[in-house]
């Protein structure tokens, strides 16, 4: 147990038995794990772990934190074994897909409600796509005559019958496919929400859960030269274990909600490149470079030609490599003013990789906030993952340059995406204009902190976000969580991923959205007390004086008790207001109220020690089932500074008076 303890971020072989408690109440752990690595995908865990007459048992806790990670690392995480995407020749399956609306599974269950899929023999099923059938032949679907959705976008935005719609809808796609010799193909989703099932000419490539992060399947010998069809089962619904869980202020967009495509790379190739300043060494660029494929031992070079910088080193049996390069003052570090990017090449005998990195450091000292080595205040703005003019789900280069163009407009140098991982153009042109990011994944509100397999999701999601974007300069800080009850479960589930994220990258400072506590005795006291702080870069909390705290006027009376000396990042506070909506500023939902409690606050922040920066909520009005108040919010939050329909509210120009000022200070 005590090996177990020890490397519960990393299992190798290890077998035992445990026992404990009374006769009466053993629980016995038979485990056998073992790990096997194909590419950057983990695989299993076989072991049986049977809980014979459980019955109420005073459990150690850490000890139920390590039974936790035994079970939830069972899951396997990592789902892309292709990363550098962009970098990638990729055949596009975007575009008109056909699809089936299936409310009660009807295309996946049969009337005993077995799945289809898991017979020797199906009898059924819509991923067996049947065509052409035959009048004798009873078929009671058929996708050649169904209608068509838009990939990628939400189902949501593009047809009013599926508004409100969560459930199961099948997607249909038929494509040809040239194989070239020596190489192999992946299919890839760059997101799709929340849980699908893939199949490919009739037959299962996997299951994917999470709605927001990427996931491949190895598709190299299952794909004919003509007439593939490749059917997903997107089931949206929310669940009480899931990440989130069921209860959110966002709309619940279902759908292949980002790019589809087939990925071609030569049968050896660089599964990832992690290239990043070195921060304990920055007069070194970093790398480590995992080659994938059957001629490992190969020399890798990383270079950066503008630099004239360039290293080789051989992979190890693993694949692996370790290279620095050294730099000169002739680097010029990335920044929000100077968003300087570098081409950089990754290449061994058989594969060749090249993408834009930006090189700087990002740091924690005492209660400052040091981008290179520097004090930095972080100017920042929420953002949903949303376009609120053209409606859905967010998901182009050419949205995540409205979105970021609004927030450079409002003079930022930092954007919090809320509260799950974004599409990858966001940290792409974050990285080109020249703006800091806060991810996230959606451990929001009330998740089920002692199920294994919440938590094995959750640190899923957590590793492919830092996967995908751990090259990306303008991501500064990995959050796990937003508003979260504390409770000593619920801190042990977070400090778990706090763990993982630091483990995945050692580099960017980790955090999460705490919540501002009470006291009855000191009504003006705001205490801000959480555990979770001692193990996090920032004291990031979300406060709502003005709103669901108290009344506007008070304020600048509230007194502040910061458990921790870290560097404190608002990360909430606003106010709703329909914009076009005005009135006197004592009045709710009026353009004057949410101004003036930007005042206000912006005035009681000034006087916060160790205020290092703030992302109010919210950029834009965005969709949310939980806001009903007829003709103001219908269906929205308002809490943006910008209407839905794009027009700027008058809170935006108290917010960008303020980042003005401070983006003036030397
Ligand atoms: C919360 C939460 C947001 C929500 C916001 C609001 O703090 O984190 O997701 O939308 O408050 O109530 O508007």
């Amino acid at each position: 147990m005590q090996q177990l303890a020890e490397e519960a971020g990393e299992f190798l072989e290890v077998e035992g038995q445990m026992e404990w408690g009374s006769a009466a109440g053993r629980f016995t752990l038979l485990y056998n794990m073992s790990r096997l690595v194909v590419g950057r995908r983990v695989a299993l865990f076989h072991g049986l772990l049977s809980f014979v007459q459980p019955r109420p048992y005073p459990m150690n806790r850490s000890l139920c934190l390590v039974l936790l990670l035994v079970a939830s690392s069972a899951v396997g995480w990592s789902a892309t074994t292709v990363n550098h995407l962009l970098s990638r020749t990729r055949e596009s399956l975007d575009g008109k897909w056909n699809y089936i609306v299936d409310p009660y599974d009807s295309g996946y269950y049969d009337y005993r409600y077995q799945p289809y899929d898991a017979a020797a023999q199906p009898t059924g099923g819509y991923f067996q796509d049947r065509r052409n059938v035959p009048p004798t032949d009873l078929v009671e679907y058929n996708f050649d005559r169904s209608p068509t959705l838009i990939v990628p976008r939400d189902w949501n935005s593009q047809d009013s019958r599926l508004f409100y719609y969560e459930g199961a809808i099948w997607y249909r796609r038929l494509f040809d496919h040239a194989a070239a010799p020596h190489t192999r193909t992946f299919l890839h989703f760059s997101a799709a929400n929340y849980q699908v099932d893939v199949y490919l000419n009739g037959h299962k490539l996997g299951r994917h859960t999470g709605g927001f992060t990427p996931f491949d399947f190895e598709v190299t010998d299952k794909l004919a030269a003509h007439d593939n069809s490749l059917v997903v089962r997107v089931d949206n619904r929310r669940l009480a274990e899931g990440v989130p869980t069921l209860n959110t202020d966002w709309w619940n967009y279902g759908g292949l909600t980002r790019e589809v495509c087939l990925v071609v790379v030569p049968e050896t190739f660089v599964a990832d490149a992690v290239v990043q300043l070195d921060r304990k060494n920055p007069a070194q660029i970093h790398a480590t470079v995992q080659l994938a494929g059957p001629q490992l031992t190969q020399p890798v070079t990383v270079s950066v030609p503008e630099l004239h910088l360039s290293a080789t080193a051989t992979v190890d049996a693993a694949g692996r490599a370790e290279l620095n390069l050294p730099v000169d003052a002739s680097l010029q570090r990335w920044s929000p003013e100077h968003p300087r990017t570098y081409e950089v090449v990754v290449s061994c005998p058989t594969d060749r990789i090249a993408e834009r990195i930006g090189f700087r450091t990002i740091e924690v000292v005492g209660d400052n906030i040091l981008l290179n080595g520097k004090p930095v205040f972080l100017r920042g703005v929420c953002l949903h993952e949303e376009n609120p003019v053209r409606g859905g789900r967010a998901y182009s280069p050419e949205d995540a340059r409205q979105l970021l163009g609004w927030a450079k407009e409002l003079n930022c140098n930092f954007v919090r995406l809320a509260h799950y991982p974004h599409n990858e153009y966001m940290a792409r042109v974050a990285d080109e204009i020249g703006l800091m990011l806060w991810e996230e994944i959606p451990v929001y509100w009330t998740i089920h902190w002692t199920d294994p397999s919440t938590l094995a999701n959750a640190r899923q999601q957590l590793e492919e976000v830092i996967t995908r974007d751990r090259n990306r300069a303008s991501v500064i800080v990995w959050s796990v969580a937003n508003e979260t009850p504390v409770s000593e479960d619920r801190t042990q589930f977070l400090r778990a991923l706090i763990t993982r994220a630091r483990e995945l990258d050692g580099s960017r400072l980790v955090s999460a959205a705490m919540e501002v506590h009470r006291d009855p005795a000191q009504p003006d006291a705001r205490i801000v007390e959480d555990p979770l702080g001692a193990y996090t870069d920032l004291l990031s909390f979300n406060e709502y004086l003005g709103w669901y705290d108290g009344n506007i006027d008070r304020i600048g009376q509230v007194i502040w008790q910061l458990k921790y000396d870290k560097p404190v990042v608002i990360s909430e506070f606003g106010a709703d207001a329909l914009q076009g909506l005005h009135g006197s500023d004592t009045a709710r939902f009026t353009e004057e109220y949410q101004a003036r409690l930007y005042r206000e606050t912006i005035a009681m922040l000034r006087k916060l020690p160790h205020f290092r920066g703030a992302t109010p909520w919210i950029l834009c009005d965005f969709r949310s089932p939980k806001r009903n108040l007829p003709q103001v919010q219908d269906g929205w939050n308002r809490k943006g500074l910008v209407g839905e329909n794009g027009v700027k509210k008058s809170a935006f120009y108290v917010l960008k008076g303020f980042y003005d000022e401070m983006a003036a200070q030397p």
